[in-house]
């Protein structure tokens, strides 16, 4: 029987080696779909935006909601129940108490009596959150959208097809195409149309490929 010594071993395996390396680099090679790829920072986290909109991006005035949706309302309080929500110090001071059966969490420069939780730091509890398996909701308001935008897995939506000319808080802007969208329901109440959609992140081509 014929027995390749080390050298003529060694060759082979960087012939293979080179043959596969150049064969996936023309091949996008398709990583899982899976959220939790784990060289895919983004999706290290479990955050989760829920928010109401109108047809341009209007999401409060003089700061209040713009629109009142009663079973938007019941969406909201069912999806979230249970679970830690983080708002911004506006979202707070216009609320007329805690939300019950959540941890209220507030970002704010400022002590003050009444949250669960207040953070002073967004970048160190985004850190330290990155790998919960928990889902934290972020239910505003405007700076903190924006904010946790970039680390949101999921957008839970209700575009309500009216327009608020005189809002003062609005959505970020988002490229709806790098999301997959779930269709929740689709209403209509006092004369607003709404849709609530289910927006969930897309694994954006990865620069890391499995090593060779
Ligand atoms: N349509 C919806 O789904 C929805 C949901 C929620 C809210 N809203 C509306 O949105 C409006 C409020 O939004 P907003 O953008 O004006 O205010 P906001 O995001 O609720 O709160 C802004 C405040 O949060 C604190 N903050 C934000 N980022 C921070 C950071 N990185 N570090 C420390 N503190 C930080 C600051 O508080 P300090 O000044 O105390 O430092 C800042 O003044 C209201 O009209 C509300 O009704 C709408």
């Amino acid at each position: 029987m014929y027995i390749p010594d080390d050298t003529e071993r060694f060759a082979r395996r960087a012939v293979l080696s080179a043959v596969l390396r150049m064969t996936f680099s023309k091949i996008q090679v398709p990583l899982p779909k899976t959220d939790s790829h784990p060289k895919s920072k983004e999706f290290q986290h479990m955050f989760s935006i829920i928010s109401a909109i109108g047809k341009n991006n209007e999401l409060g005035k003089n700061n209040q909601l713009v629109f009142h949706i009663k079973d938007d309302m019941k969406f909201f309080r069912n999806t979230t129940m249970g679970h830690k929500i983080i708002m911004g110090h506006k979202t707070w001071d216009s609320l007329p108490s805690k939300l019950k059966g959540r941890e209220n969490i507030v970002i704010s420069r400022h002590d003050f009596e009444g949250p669960d939780l207040i953070i002073h730091d967004i970048t160190k509890f985004i850190a330290e959150h990155e790998s919960t398996p928990e889902e934290i909701f972020i239910i505003g308001g405007g700076t903190v959208y924006y904010q946790f935008l970039p680390y949101a897995k999921h957008i839970y939506l209700t575009e309500v097809d009216a327009s608020a000319p005189d809002a003062t808080t609005f959505f970020p802007e988002f490229d709806k195409s790098n999301y997959t969208q779930e269709l929740i329901k689709k209403g209509t109440e006092n004369g607003l149309n709404y849709t609530i959609t289910k927006y969930t992140k897309l694994t954006k081509e990865p620069n890391e490929r499995p090593s060779i």
